[in-house]
């Protein structure tokens, strides 16, 4: 029997598909073997360098825990997850964009009532975030879900730092019967992702800063509309044209201006839904 050899194992590996069921997997799986074969061709990768990306992997999976996701750090990081969201939210341009989860989401956040504070520890800059969440093409949303979370004022999620309240900075809201929402925060600051982990040891060998510009999380779901999850950024942030993430998109960047009063900042952000 032939072995095959460098120039035909492509092919000998790509024909042992041949048996697979799932169409979608043999298309998935052949375009994935012959991309990697020719980017191990490309880069003439040595021995070493094949052994050094096998540890990467492997200290990549060991990183991750129920609540850390080592794995999604490094698809945010290499642009992969912003494109997955690109490719599968292709929307009506009214519509609000998506963009990333994100590793910190937490189910669970208690639902409060239109206008109560996210923040349970007090600190930082108040501010104040209402808005309208609207059907793309018709009126306002009655009884919209808005599940918010956000960093606090120190850069951590409460999840990532043990001195803070649990659901620090999480609250669920409903839209009232004219579709509007409103709660109070503190002013989000700009943080920098995990660097402690794989994926942050390949940002800092790639020259690259961790940071995100600041940023609240919202995730919105009504009957009858696509759910989105989406955030709103602070114009002016200086990591805006620079997200470690890549998740900035114009449509999702909003003042937070100095209130008449003196009492803090305030944001307006209305929120578009796509109906099914
Ligand atoms: C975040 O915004 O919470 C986040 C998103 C991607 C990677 C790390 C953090
Ligand atoms: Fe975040």
């Amino acid at each position: 029997m032939n072995r095959p050899d460098e120039k035909d194992l492509t092919d000998a590996v790509l024909g042992t598909l041949a048996a697979s069921a799932d169409p979608r997997f043999k298309r998935i799986m052949t375009s994935l073997i012959r991309h990697l074969h020719d980017f191990v061709r490309e880069v003439e990768l040595s021995e070493a360098e094949w052994r050094r990306a096998i540890e990467f992997l492997t200290a990549t999976g060991q990183a991750s825990t129920p609540s850390r996701q080592e794995y999604i750090l490094l698809s945010d990081m290499l642009g992969v997850s912003m494109l997955v969201d690109a490719l599968n939210h292709r929307k009506p341009a009214d519509a609000t964009p998506s963009t990333v989860l994100g590793p910190f989401y937490v189910e669970g956040a208690p639902e409060l009532p239109m206008g109560a504070d996210i923040s349970r520890d007090r600190h930082g800059e108040a501010a104040e975030v209402t808005g309208t969440v609207f059907s793309v093409g018709s009126g306002p949303i009655k009884g919209a879900l808005l599940d918010v979370w956000q960093a606090a004022p120190n850069g951590f999620y409460d999840t990532q730092d043990p001195v803070q309240p649990r659901f620090n900075y999480r609250g669920r809201f409903r839209t009232g019967a004219d579709g509007t929402y409103r709660f109070h925060t503190r002013k989000p600051v700009s943080y920098p992702v995990p660097t402690d982990g794989p994926a942050g040891a390949m940002l800092q060998a790639m020259g690259r800063h961790p940071f995100r510009p600041a940023h609240i999380h919202v995730m919105l779901s009504a009957p009858g509309h696509e759910s989105l999850t989406t955030h709103i950024f602070v114009a002016g942030d200086p990591y805006l044209d620079s997200d470690a993430v890549f998740g900035v998109k114009n449509a999702l960047v909003t003042e937070f201006r100095s209130k008449p009063d003196g009492s803090g900042v305030e944001a307006v952000y209305d929120f578009g839904l796509n109906p099914l």
